[in-house]
């Protein structure tokens, strides 16, 4: 067995601060050792602690000016739109006609779905998050090419076939026998092999027939364990025209009820616009909200209302949402998350920010018995945060006079230029030229 300790500033999240305050909600070792060995954390804690209690020929790489904490989680994103990501001038339903759909197009090829799955995973890294839950296309083969590169990596990701078989061009059609047909194959090739999990993934409400809703429903049902994925009330024309197209339903979330989609593992994004019934049904079904801030304001859909969703005890994890959203950083995601707090007079704590990008994550993927953050036992996916990484950010740092205010400078000045290293199962992955 290989033992690796690292030795640097180490802070993670251990809880919502929104549940236990600010001071229970991280543990910080201001000179910290992380032990990993077989993939997974064997030890942290203070230097001299951990390296009383540690063989003394333990292999310990040293780190200045670093802070190391876990890997993020990216509840929600899409792969295919990798290359039309900064698309102009539209709102949602114009977006994806004009460009979204066009683009998906192109992964009927799986030697395009390959290369782009590839370099997808590879700007993940570059970006310091280590688990996604992901979109592919309508195409079977867009999801085997991620699955493909993904389990190359090692990395944790959770993805799914796109279902939708009306209102967009003939070319991205399934059908509800295909889609289940389809889906139930990835399923079994996919969720569980190795650190792969499947989502269930209808597009949104638009886009499905009652049929195909009512398959999506099946296949969670024969297989509980599976994730729904899928897009709610993100703009207010798409919202009036779910009501169109379900009359008989008393609003959007409701389709998805009526389908049996809610639950513990299925994950909303964006949510903006709920009403407050939909709030109280997302807190009983303990389902889960992606807020995808940069997405928000590039389509001009709305502002995300988070004590709100919170005090309705709904769990709610951040997303980035390329091609929607506008950078595959966190921490520009964290960033914008806090602007948009700031715009309803709310405030976002950086501690907070941090728990919603690693631990609230894990949460709101359900597998916060597995990654997270760098208690022992978890899964090794973690950061090296380089904390002068920019002239501007060393400069900064200098009038950074504690652990809070070090952390906001990053999350608002940061971007992928502050990930020096990314690890991934206990194996550096990336590291910054
Ligand atoms: N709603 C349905 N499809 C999409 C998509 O691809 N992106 C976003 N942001 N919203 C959607
Ligand atoms: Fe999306």
């Amino acid at each position: 067995t290989q033992v690796t300790a690292y030795r640097a500033a180490i802070l993670h999240s251990l809880a919502d601060p929104a549940r236990v305050g600010l001071d229970a909600s991280h543990a910080y070792y201001e000179d910290g050792v992380l032990v990993v060995a077989d993939g997974h954390i064997c030890d942290i804690g203070p230097a001299d602690q951990v390296l009383a209690r540690q063989p003394t020929n333990l292999e310990v790489i040293r780190f200045e000016n670093k802070l190391i904490t876990a890997g993020f989680i990216d509840t929600h994103i899409h792969f295919p739109q990798t290359e039309m990501i900064a698309s102009y001038g539209e709102q949602l339903l114009d977006w994806l006609n004009n460009y979204t759909f066009p683009e998906e197009r192109k992964f009927a090829d799986p030697a395009h779905a390959r290369r782009v799955a590839s370099f997808f995973l590879d700007e993940l890294l570059r970006n310091g998050t280590t688990t996604a839950m992901v979109f592919g296309t309508v195409h079977k083969a867009s999801v085997d090419a991620f699955f493909s590169e993904s389990e190359k990596r090692n990395t944790r990701m959770i993805a799914g076939k796109v279902m939708m078989d009306r209102h967009a061009p003939d070319y991205l059609l399934d059908t509800p026998e295909s889609a289940y047909a389809d889906s139930k194959a990835l399923i079994e090739r996919w969720h569980h092999k190795g650190r792969q999990l499947y989502a269930v993934t209808p597009r949104f409400a638009p886009t499905s027939t009652a049929d195909q809703l009512a398959v999506a429903g099946r296949l969670l049902q024969e297989y509980p364990d599976v994730y729904l994925q899928t897009h709610l009330s993100e703009n207010k024309q798409e919202i009036a025209w779910v009501k169109e197209l379900f009359p008989e339903r008393k609003g959007y979330l409701d389709v998805y009820d009526h389908f049996g989609l809610l639950g513990e593992r299925s994950v909303f994004a964006h949510a903006v616009h709920l009403e407050q019934e939909e709030c109280e049904r997302m807190g009983e079904t303990d389902s889960v909200i992606s807020f995808c801030p940069t997405s928000n304001l590039f389509l001009g859909s709305g502002l995300f209302d988070l004590p709100r969703m919170e005090a309705h005890q709904v769990r709610v994890g951040l997303g980035t949402d390329v091609g929607g959203g506008t950078s595959f950083s966190m921490l520009q995601t964290i960033a914008e998350a806090y602007k948009i707090q700031q715009l309803q007079q709310h405030k976002l704590h950086p501690l907070k920010a941090l728990y919603l990008a690693t631990l609230g994550g894990a949460k709101a993927l359900s597998l916060d018995d597995r990654i997270g953050n760098l208690t022992v036992g978890k899964e090794a996916d973690f950061l090296v945060l380089d904390l002068h990484a920019t002239p501007l950010i060393q400069a900064r740092m200098k009038n950074a006079h504690n652990l809070f205010e070090q952390l906001f400078v990053l999350m608002m000045l940061g971007d992928d230029r502050v990930i020096a290293e990314t690890y991934i199962y206990g194996d550096c992955c990336y590291r910054r030229h």
